[in-house]
């Protein structure tokens, strides 16, 4: 990285703990040569040996190999989590009934108002069901894949080898996939006399704890947060014009806009995998037991780009399958999203969408690796210039080839189908840490 210091006074000036100048701006041209400016906070070289480099950008501190995109990434638009407007703290509200609902929500809002909190932004929540299962705005039934957390009942009940994952990768406390136990935030032993908290446990080698830090982490875990908009009727005018001009071009009248949909995202709307169930046949179960690599190496029946092939390959990314559902696992998320619906007003048409939520333990080893390394990459798994179809943010000029076995089809033309509104990542405490913090007050 080249940069040049200026020689502006430094920014920060009596911050408790930070020494005024080791505050300063840096020039650094970016990818595209633009000279941006960055504020820096940085010792004196010679003062003591270096321990390491840490990029902060507000809200998102591991964003940090992403810093360039970044910038262009956190548009305007974003509603709720840009530094236009930052937030603290993410309230997610459940209850059985809507009246509880509603008064546990009004009584948030008067202790947020007596406690001086301001409210950025508010997205009631609703779970469309269709039968029993979630559905959402597509028309996909949603929440099929998860991981199985070792060691739960749902694991000892039975499950797919490839979806049973370590409960480190996504609590802290535990051993990871590794059997490590991951990086967990600390507090000082002398701050927990009554000792609420356990002590943390190291991260190199399997065993021993240190006495002098208490494990706020434990049973907690990292929330990452998105809110999409989605276009539904782009997406299904979409489906239905390319439906009828690929049925048309390959003389197929089995290529309709449900199939099409099918290929992007990897399943048919009731959930059932194209692997086992390519045809499409009716009546199938949402079903979550198959692999890429060994059933569908060459994508015939899902594509390499489908959103569910990219976010999970499971063992399709190289010839050693087992090798490659062991480097998955350290890969995968525990999804806890909502459907929401913003009804129409005066200048507004309404607004449908998915408040995408998940648990891991390593935002940048998990979730950011999957959007980054997987859903935007246009070179994932051989392809050229394409992105995941869904969410990969195209904006007209998107495309997705379809692999058959006497060739493929490519889909062009594709528009954007999903449009980010605000985001950001959270600590997500256990019952105890909240009874350590409220044993501080
Ligand atoms: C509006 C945005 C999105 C929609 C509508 C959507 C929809 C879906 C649907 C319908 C499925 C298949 C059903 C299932 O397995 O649960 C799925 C799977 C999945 N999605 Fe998304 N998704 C969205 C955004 C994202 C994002 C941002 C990520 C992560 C970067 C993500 C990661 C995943 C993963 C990991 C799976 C499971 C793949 C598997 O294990 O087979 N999705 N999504």
């Amino acid at each position: 990285m080249n940069s040049a210091r200026t020689a502006a006074a430094p920014l920060l000036d009596g911050l408790p703990g930070i020494d005024p100048t080791w505050s300063r701006r840096v020039d650094v041209p970016d990818a595209d040569q633009i000279v941006r400016t960055w504020h820096l906070l940085e010792r004196p070289a010679n003062s003591e040996s270096p321990i390491g480099t840490m990029i902060c950008l507000h809200g998102n501190p591991t964003w940090s190999y992403l810093w360039r995109r970044f910038l262009r990434l956190a548009p305007d638009g974003w509603r709720w989590g840009s530094d236009k407007r930052p937030v603290d703290m993410v309230v997610l509200c459940y209850a059985a009934q809507r009246r509880h609902l509603t008064s546990d929500v009004a009584a948030l809002r008067r202790e947020a108002a007596v406690a001086a909190i301001t409210i950025t932004s508010e997205l009631p929540l609703k779970v469309r069901r269709q039968g029993r299962r979630a559905v959402e705005h597509f028309g996909f039934v949603d929440g099929v894949s998860q991981p199985v957390v070792r060691g739960t009942a749902r694991a000892h009940a039975g499950a797919p080898a490839m979806n049973l994952v370590a409960p480190g990768e996504f609590l802290f406390g535990y051993r990871d996939e590794y059997g490590y136990y991951p990086v967990s935030p600390g507090v000082k032993a002398a701050h927990d006399p009554t000792g609420i908290l356990t002590p943390v446990r190291f991260r190199s080698g399997t065993d021993g704890t240190s006495d002098s830090l208490h494990d706020i982490g434990r049973n907690g875990s990292f929330l990452v947060v998105r809110q999409f908009e989605q276009h539904v009727a782009e997406f299904e005018t979409y489906c239905n014009e390319v439906a009828a001009q690929k049925a048309r071009e390959l003389g197929d009248p089995g290529v309709t806009p449900d199939w099409i949909a099918a290929k992007m995202m990897g399943r048919w709307k009731d959930g059932s995998s194209l692997v086992r169930n390519p045809e499409g046949r009716p009546g199938r179960k949402a079903d979550n037991d198959f692999s890429f690599g060994a059933e569908d190496p060459q994508g015939l029946r899902c594509p390499f780009g489908a959103h569910v092939r990219r976010t999970n390959p499971r063992d399709s990314l190289g010839d050693d399958h087992a090798t490659q559902t062991a480097i998955g696992k350290r890969h995968r998320i525990l999804r806890v999203g909502r459907t929401y619906e913003l009804p129409a007003t005066k200048g507004s048409p309404g607004e449908k969408g998915l408040l995408f939520m998940c648990l891991n333990a390593d935002i940048e080893r998990q979730y950011e690796f999957i959007q980054q390394t997987w859903v935007s990459s246009t070179s994932f798994h051989g392809l050229r210039q394409e992105k995941d179809p869904l969410i990969g943010g195209s904006d007209g000029n998107g495309r997705f080839t379809i692999p058959f076995w006497e060739g493929s089809t490519v889909l062009a033309g594709m528009p954007r189908f999903v449009t980010t509104r605000g985001g950001g990542y959270f600590f997500m405490p256990s019952r105890a840490a909240l009874r350590y913090l409220l044993s501080r007050l």
